[in-house]
């Protein structure tokens, strides 16, 4: 009895195995049926904010990546198209997107062969300071991952994206992959275990965010920064985060402004980007609450304590990117959402 059951249990197994492969990949003809894509978005990321350097960053709620991805019968992971990139990125195997789905391939299923087809749509530009290699790394595993029926999670989403962030630019940095997929203004404090804890943001704190025309490799800025800094100033920037942790609790806005001041890698990174100290100066002069670059530039931030301050600030960094021969575009953000499905397939 206990063998016709098994035997009938496996007999069922295999019978649900070939309906869903039927399903999945072939018609009533026997003919191939494409697999149904799965599209996910994720969004631009603000990072080190201040005194931040590689463990703070905010998924806004402005523009963000997209990419399809498909279960495909060939192990492995193929990128097949790029838009909205000119040209520029490739579809090889060093693409962030397709780098981070081998990395979470190899994390949470190695062995079983799997494979999977992506499409990524650029709606962030390269080089920009906004996280968009994260952007496309954890739009492309969040896609992947629904394709596959991986349920692997957030923190195996945002170890897997990390390596995107090495291939890039050569360092596993978490502080745009980390909000990129969980949202919100973010702290990484540990990498190993990698922890993410979530910082509360003041309803009504803005964001003036401007990307000049300009760009900057994230590897490049990296290597202009001091390989060794003098106590006292990590002393002083450690405390500045300490204040900017304390002032996002308490919602207190000028605390917050005196908080997010970087001495640190701000001066080195500063003459990578045509007129951003007039910029800074144009936005503080004018009452921001601080003004600072995002992640590696050249992308320049600037918080107000309201929509119409912070639209004020975006002029102010617009003439000032404008004067110095890099006009760019930008827009008033406030934090958003971290990377998610945006479409299911219709069954
Ligand atoms: N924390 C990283 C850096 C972010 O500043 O180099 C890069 O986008």
């Amino acid at each position: 009895m206990g063998l016709s059951v098994s035997l009938w249990e496996l007999c069922g197994f295999a019978f649900a195995r070939q309906v869903d492969k039927r399903s999945d990949s072939s018609d009533d003809r026997g003919m191939a049926k494409p697999r149904p894509w799965i599209e996910a978005w994720a969004p631009s990321t603000l990072s080190n904010i201040g005194p931040g350097f590689d463990c703070l960053g905010m998924a806004t709620d402005g523009p963000g990546d997209r990419v399809r991805a498909r279960r495909s019968d060939s192990a492995g992971v193929e990128l097949t198209r790029i838009e909205g990139d000119g040209g520029k990125l490739p579809c090889d195997h060093t693409n962030t997107a397709v780098v981070a789905v081998k990395a979470l391939l190899e994390r949470v299923a190695p062995g079983r062969g799997l494979g999977v087809e992506l499409q990524l749509t650029k709606g962030l530009p390269l080089g920009s300071g906004l996280g968009s290699s994260g952007a496309s790394a954890c739009a492309a595993v969040v896609a992947a991952d629904t394709a596959l029926g991986l349920q692997a999670g957030p923190l195996q989403w945002i170890e897997a994206a990390r390596e995107g962030e090495r291939s890039a630019c050569g360092s596993a940095h978490p502080d745009n992959v980390a909000p990129a997929i969980v949202g919100g203004m973010v702290m990484i404090p540990s990498l190993n275990p990698l922890r993410v804890v979530s910082l509360p943001v003041p309803e009504d704190l803005w964001f003036a965010v401007y990307t000049p025309g300009c760009s900057v490799s994230t590897g490049e800025a990296r290597r202009v920064l001091p390989e060794r800094v003098a106590l006292g100033d990590t002393v002083r920037h450690a405390s500045r985060l300490g204040l900017l942790v304390h002032a996002l609790h308490q919602g207190d806005h000028q605390l917050i402004g005196e908080a997010i001041v970087d001495d640190l890698i701000e001066p080195a990174r500063a003459p990578l980007i045509p007129g951003y100290l007039a910029a800074k100066v144009a936005c503080i002069e004018a009452g921001a609450l601080a003004c600072s670059i995002s992640g590696s530039g050249p992308t320049t931030f600037a918080c107000s304590s309201s929509r119409g301050r912070a639209q004020t600030m975006l002029e102010l960094l617009e003439e000032a990117y404008t004067h110095a021969g890099v006009p760019g575009r930008g827009q008033v953000v406030r934090p958003g959402p971290g990377a998610h499905v945006v479409s299911r397939p219709l069954h």
